[in-house]
């Protein structure tokens, strides 16, 4: 199977991975033949890609990093508290916990321990489908670190809840379209502060959560927020989601902003390393998230595309490839694979948005 763009998909062709809506309903089940209809439905709820299987997909895997009903799970208890619109907004911290109990163990049941988030979301949902990536992303991490259950567990409920403060921001800015005046700007950063005040309130809480939601937004040389804190006056875990947050929000769709390619993300990330994250942290991360996720569509050195097929755990960089097309950009009548590990004469230069 692999990705592709909404728009570039023709009827006929074949869905293979089932997409959900937030509430947890089937929109589509993988193994439908798509038609005029099931492509307009999943425009209509905000769907931009999908997985296909096709000719030159076949016998690829893409894996399922963590099992759908457990995100989908998650994403409608991080609504159903983000959207509490009382002002006291209730946390069921117990409820929490249990989720992110159950995120950990499906992390943990993964052999090799490689995220490749292949989740489907629609632009609306984005911010609880962040939500739960951030608590992924940060769990991942904390496992890199060999950090015991108690703190993955700690680690894991802040994550989920970093941006809970958004609660009490106005969905009028919040969802504004355009440019934000600077007081608005300002109201947006307090959701740090609102965060920490509902989360050191809350019952069964472990103030790490709190911390968490305090200065994830705080970068290691100061110029963060709300304090400009350095280096390790920095929770060691808000410094954790920093990083996951920061990876998510650029690899997701805005409607500001196009997403921008996971290696280009980790490019990114690895280059402010000394400067806005802790560098060992982002040392752990890069080493378990996918660099060029299985599924992905590749130019290669020398012209020839293709698609990845297979991750290389020790060389994230380099992957094996299945050719699909030659250096005359006409397909070829058969694939075939290089891994790139053993031929150092081709490497990747470019995704390939299909
Ligand atoms: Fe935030």
């Amino acid at each position: 199977m692999r990705r592709i763009k909404l728009d570039q998909i023709q009827e006929g062709t074949m869905l293979a991975k089932t997409i959900m809506t937030l509430e947890g309903k089937i929109l589509l089940s993988s193994g439908v033949t798509l038609n005029a209809e099931h492509i307009k439905r999943l425009q209509t709820n905000g769907i931009t890609e999908i997985y296909i299987e096709d000719e030159i997909s076949k016998d690829i895997h893409v894996p399922d990093f963590i099992r759908d009903e457990i995100t989908t799970e998650a994403k409608l208890l991080v609504k159903k508290m983000m959207t509490n619109t009382s002002i006291r907004t209730s946390i069921d911290g117990r409820k929490v916990m249990e989720i992110v109990d159950k995120i950990l163990e499906s992390i943990l049941a993964n052999g090799d321990i490689i995220a490749n988030l292949s989740d489907i979301r629609s632009v609306d949902d984005y911010t609880f489908s962040h939500s739960v990536n951030v608590c992924i992303y940060s769990l991942v991490i904390g496992i890199g670190l060999e950090y015991s259950s108690d703190r993955l567990r700690e680690l894991g409920v802040g994550s989920l809840l970093h941006d809970i403060g958004k609660v009490r921001i106005p969905q009028s800015i919040l969802k504004k379209p355009g440019k934000l005046t600077p007081d608005e700007f300002d109201e947006i950063k307090r959701h740090a502060y609102y965060g920490y005040e509902i989360l050191k309130n809350t019952n069964g809480l472990n103030m790490t959560a709190a911390y968490i939601a305090l200065e994830h937004h705080e970068r290691i040389d100061g110029s963060g927020y709300p304090y400009q804190l350095k280096k390790n006056s920095i929770h060691k875990a808000a410094k954790i989601v920093a990083v996951s947050d920061v990876y998510d929000a650029l690899t997701s769709n805005r409607v500001y902003r196009k997403k921008m390619a996971p290696h280009e993300v980790i490019d990114y990330i690895t280059s402010r390393a000394l400067h806005y994250f802790d560098p060992d942290i982002v040392d752990t991360f890069i080493r378990y998230v996918a660099y060029y996720p299985v599924g992905a569509a590749v130019i290669l050195n020398n012209g020839e595309k293709g698609l990845v097929s297979k991750y290389n755990k020790h060389v994230p960089t380099c992957p094996v490839v299945r050719v699909v097309t030659g250096e005359n950009g006409k397909m070829l009548s058969k694939h075939k694979e290089i891994d790139l590990s053993e031929n150092p004469k081709y490497w990747i230069v470019k995704v390939w948005d299909i």
